[in-house]
């Protein structure tokens, strides 16, 4: 049994912010992750950044204010602050009058950029400057300079468990994926292997024998590997002898009960920029029919918080559970995170 409304988000961890594409240079944007509102930026020579977006002053967002591609100047008073979160000017201050601008720097965050997408380490402590412990995760297969082909974000209305339960549970797409163009909703043996991974699980290598209907564009019967990690970040390798498709998809929370889901696909097809076009309209509508049933299920949650998980089918969820308050523990407890997935084999009906 786990308790559904047993709401926390881990810490001491990189998380998905955004794509680079979604943040031009010159730019700001305002987002809450883990109910903080950030302000990320970027600079006109092309660099990433994230600062609080609160104005240490009189708390009004920064985001209200200006950006010169240099440094952030609040709305009210005008003080301004560089990408490193540093207090660099208070207008209102006399040239005879001395003041220590360091006193009312901003929090600033680590932000890393890779593969088309920035990713931020939300530490425990704003003061303690710990140095991320791993660096961020990477879409395998494709280099740090490679773009996502396609990427979609799209808003989950609810706590950020139950996005990631809903995205890796196996036994859904029978009854939510219906569709012409993917399945039908006869249900097939699946038994697969499955092994611990880094701060999560894989499911091993395999030659996929119940294929959706698409996978004839990628040219033939393809072997296919699912990674995830925490704290919610999912690949899934499709290669075939000639080409290579990996989905990314990233869970962020933004609150409570907000979270980001952004579906991304990197390949090395010649001629995938014809099926470009038509991509996001596919996955809206796969992606739409996971909120969907999320949407649904906020419903029931109002009225019970125990979710009854089964073996097998559930397990990948409980295995998601478990790693998530491993990683939390510890952290408390200041030692290495000890993987409770062990490997096994599951089996279930899809
Ligand atoms: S509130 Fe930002 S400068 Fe005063
Ligand atoms: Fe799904």
């Amino acid at each position: 049994m786990v308790a559904a409304n047993d709401i926390y988000f881990l810490r001491n961890i990189w998380y998905h912010a955004m794509a680079s594409q979604d943040l031009k240079p010159g730019q700001m944007v305002s987002k809450l992750l883990l109910n903080e509102p950030i302000l990320f930026g970027r600079t006109r020579s092309g660099k990433a950044f994230a600062i609080r977006d609160i104005c240490p002053h009189r708390a009004v967002p920064l985001s209200c204010g200006w950006f010169n591609g240099e440094d952030v100047q609040c709305c009210y008073h005008g003080w301004r602050f560089d990408p490193a979160g540093k207090c660099v000017e208070i207008p209102s201050l006399m040239d005879d009058q001395e003041m220590e601008l360091g006193r009312f720097d901003v929090r600033a965050y680590d932000t890393k950029e890779v593969q088309g997408n920035i990713w931020i380490y939300m530490a425990e402590d704003e003061r303690q400057s710990v140095p991320p412990r791993f660096d961020v995760p990477r879409v395998p297969g494709f280099d740090d300079d490679a773009q996502p082909v396609v990427s979609y974000t799209m808003r989950f209305p609810c706590y950020l468990d139950h996005a990631v339960v809903g995205l890796m549970d196996p036994a859904h797409s029978p009854f939510v994926h219906r569709s012409w163009w993917w399945r039908g909703a006869k249900l097939n043996p699946e038994i697969k292997w499955f092994d611990p991974s880094p701060y999560g699980f894989t499911m091993r290598r395999h030659t996929m024998a119940n294929m959706g209907r698409g996978y004839w564009l990628i040219g033939g019967v393809p072997d296919n590997e699912i990674r995830f990690s925490l704290p919610a970040v999912r690949t899934e390798e499709t290669v075939t002898k000639k080409y290579r498709v990996t989905n990314l998809t990233t869970v962020t929370p933004l609150s409570d009960d907000q979270t980001d889901v952004t579906f991304q696909l990197f390949w090395n097809i010649p001629w995938g920029f014809l099926l470009k076009p038509i991509t996001p309209t596919l996955i809206n509508a796969f992606l739409g029919q996971d909120r969907d049933v999320v949407i649904k299920q906020q419903e029931g949650l109002k009225h019970e918080s125990v979710l009854r998980l089964i073996k097998d089918s559930d397990t990948p969820a409980r295995w998601y559970y478990q790693l998530k308050k491993e990683y939390a523990r510890s952290q408390q407890e200041n030692r290495e995170f000890v993987s409770p997935v062990k490997t096994q084999q599951l089996k279930w009906m899809a």
